[in-house]
């Protein structure tokens, strides 16, 4: 189905199912443990073998030597893979590193060998035997240091600097005037689920379980790098324990459980450590932003413009901590552009909400800083500069933009009026209370979306896509879809998820997933509504209403397992999003986070007392499943705010707090109250399910609403993240 026109009024606008709380139809499995991770799935038998990753020991250089001879006479060991004994290896689309390195070292961690064993211990055990001696090469490693030398960023879409107008005449005329330089750090994605795989062969083809958000990126950038078809290999990812886009891509994981597996004619499974996790994986780059804003004494912007710093391997992007800046607050002149320094730290790439998540922690900082020199109250500073139409290309409309509803409906409910707006005047026993707000802005991207369905003969409707749930409710949602669809109730929907034998989907990233899958299996199930109108003896599906397990016209009702009494029926789709229709609007998800923190007047120590996040990102599919991945991204971004930092070793180039007791993060236990609103909105540009994405919107601009918080409370402004107590002491 082709996606060219806005969605007219469809059966998923009854809501009967659709839109409803239901409780996640795999949650039970995810807590109970008994959704197999790709490392659990113990199928292959028990001659399955035990790979360990034996990582780069430094940043940039050569292998002089590999001595492998102590290691190969260990107990248990099977075989020993190297980039050596692997022989040529493609490089998948998605990798900037060698997934197998050697001779050549690219970064720190990156894999060398794989040592595989009858046990994990024994393979351990031996990895430690594994000699190399290296050629070290200086490597660059302290973007600060490299930032003055880092070119304009000329590899992406839009030109190296974005301009419009005359930024530098109308901010040197502008009276009220900005320029702040922020930073924000490396992040890690610190799934609670490591990268995975257990692989076999038989014969030439090759089953996979691995832990992966794109299963159709995965196993072409897996077929590419082993030199095989990608049809002769079953890759497979049902249940993930988070990816946070640290699983977008192929990893080493899968790469080395399969090359493993045909060294020793055994399954193979690998895990990568946690220190490997931190360096061997991607990260989300570290930034330096400057912003510059110049307004009037009225408040109105004139002139904006934001420029980022990032580092990354050769070959990699820079953190598109601009992206968001193009489009969120009016201005006439505009400057926005990025440059990259070239680094030896370990890959750089997506991390949730990659561009705006970094880029909102500076700009909505500035926004707040702008305020308190106007004496402009924050949200009515916001207001004020707000734009209904994309400002770089004025006949270019928002497709909705209720950015301003999700601030005053916030402020409304958040009891804002209440701020005292001069910094530190609030107390609360030890603590100086104080409150911040910040715009949430994400944009929405939709990516063809395939399924299956099929009706049995029992009148249960089956979806079959390889679309993943990495923990945000895609299988529900999914069967929500097909039940509204086809007149069911939820119980009579089965999905099967995450296998490179079913339909290609969107697959989970860059909040596209929710809105794409979901349109797919709507188009999937328009085609079965039209075989089973024909199989009926129906003139065609439009006339008809599929509720109650009946398929209805007129007088007429027919079970809809009828239509399968004799086979089963299996149709299948793809939705094809225009991309002419879509880039016409501005399609894009905003929102509002407010949040309270109390800073201990003796130790500095941050508490978060309450958030509140407002959200308007068209339909909500699950009131649920969408409040859990705000509530989850909530949480992230006060990690964001206060904790998370991959602490660079400069001198040797890798990330020192490389497991999850030195790289901190928050749980949800550690904020009391939390709350989201979904303000009432459905997007007939975004799909037929008129749905957007919400799963990174609820993380951009957390940051800078806790930094504004901790500014209303102490009067001290920190531009450097994150905000630990050592910055406001
Ligand atoms: Mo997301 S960073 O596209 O998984």
């Amino acid at each position: 189905m082709k996606f060219d026109t806005p969605a007219t009024t469809n059966p998923i606008d009854r809501m009967k199912v659709v839109g409803q709380p239901y409780e996640r139809i795999e949650g039970r499995q995810k807590v109970t443990g008994t959704a197999p991770y790709a490392y659990e799935h113990h199928e292959f038998g028990a001659d399955t073998a035990y790979g360990y990753v034996v990582g780069s020991a430094i940043g940039k250089g050569r292998i002089s030597a590999l001595h492998l001879g102590e290691a190969q006479k260990a107990p248990g060991v099977l075989a020993i893979v190297t980039a050596e004994s692997a022989g040529e290896l493609g490089k998948g689309k998605f990798n900037v590193a060698k997934l197998l390195g050697g001779p050549a070292v690219d970064h720190y961690h990156q894999a060398l060998a794989l040592v595989v064993a009858r046990s994990f211990e024994e393979a351990r055990s031996a990895a430690a035997l594994v000699r190399v001696d290296y050629a070290r090469e200086d490597g660059r490693y302290d973007l600060e240091a490299l930032k003055d030398g880092a070119p304009l960023y000329t590899g992406g879409e839009a030109p190296a600097e974005d301009r419009l107008g005359d930024f530098e005449t109308a901010f040197a005329e502008a009276p009220i005037q900005l320029d702040a330089e922020y930073t924000t750090p490396d992040h890690s994605h610190s799934a609670m689920e490591p990268q995975a795989s257990t692989a076999r062969w038989d014969g030439d083809e090759l089953t996979i379980w691995t832990s992966n958000q794109m299963i159709d990126w995965g196993v072409t950038d897996l077929a590419t790098t082993l030199g095989m078809p990608k049809e002769e290999i079953r890759f497979m990812s049902p249940f993930v324990g988070g990816g946070f886009g640290g699983k977008l891509f192929l990893r080493t994981d899968a790469v080395l459980a399969a090359l493993g597996a045909k060294a020793t004619g055994r399954p193979v499974k690998v895990a990568l450590t946690r220190p490997q996790v931190a360096n061997n994986t991607t990260h989300r780059p570290a930034t330096i932003q400057r912003i510059r804003i110049g307004a009037g004494e009225d408040g109105r912007i004139a002139a904006i413009a934001h420029e980022s710093t990032s580092g990354n391997l050769k070959g990699g992007d820079p953190e598109n901590a601009v992206a968001q800046t193009k489009l969120l607050y009016a201005g006439a002149h505009r400057l926005a552009s990025m440059r990259i320094a070239e680094m030896d730290l370990p890959e750089g790439n997506a991390m949730r909400a990659p561009g705006e998540a970094p880029g909102l922690m500076a700009l909505e900082i500035a926004m707040d800083e702008m305020a308190e020199k106007l004496e402009l109250d924050p949200i009515e500073f916001r207001v004020l500069n707000d734009t209904q139409v994309d400002p770089m290309k004025p006949d270019r409309p928002f497709s909705q933009r209720q950015l301003v509803e999700c601030l005053r409906q916030g402020a409304e409910r958040f009891g804002w009026n209440a701020r005292n707006p001069r910094p530190g005047q609030v107390r609360d026993g030890q603590w100086l209370v104080g409150v911040g707000v910040a715009a949430a802005f994400r944009n929405n991207m939709t990516l063809p979306s395939g399924a299956r369905v099929r009706l049995g003969r029992d009148g249960v409707v089956t979806v079959e896509t390889d679309m993943t749930d990495i923990g945000t409710g895609s299988y529900t949602i999914i069967a929500q879809t097909a039940a509204e669809m086809m007149g069911l109730p939820l119980s009579r929907v089965a999905v099967n998820l995450g296998d490179s034998s079913f339909p290609v989907s969107a697959g989970s990233g860059g909040q596209f997933g929710a809105n794409s899958s979901t349109a797919g299996v709507y188009a999937a199930c328009v085609k079965l509504r039209e075989a089973v109108a024909a199989k009926l003896g129906f003139n065609s599906a439009d006339d008809l209403t599929f509720a109650e397990g009946e398929v209805r016209s007129g007088n007429r009702s027919v079970p809809l397992a009828q239509a399968a009494a004799d086979g089963e029926i299996t149709v299948e789709d793809t939705i094809e999003f225009d991309q002419g229709f879509t880039d016409a609007e501005q399609q894009s998800t905003f929102g509002a986070h407010f949040v309270e923190v109390g800073v201990d007047r003796a130790t500095a120590e941050v508490r978060v007392r309450r958030m509140l996040s407002v959200c308007a990102a068209g339909r909500i599919l699950n009131p649920m499943t969408a409040r859990s991945q705000v509530i989850g991204a909530m949480t992230m971004g006060v990690g964001g705010a206060l904790m998370e930092e991959l602490a660079v070793d400069k001198r040797h180039g890798f990330f020192v707090n490389h497991d999850l007791a030195g790289y901190e993060v928050p749980v949800h236990a550690d904020i009391p109250h939390q709350e989201v609103i979904f303000l009432d909105e459905t997007d007939p540009r975004s799909s037929p399910m008129k749905a957007k994405g919400i799963g990174e919107l609820g993380l951009c601009g957390v940051g800078a609403a806790v930094a504004n918080a901790i500014h209303n409370a102490t009067g001290i402004r920190v531009r450097n993240y994150p905000i630990t107590l050592d910055k406001l002491i």
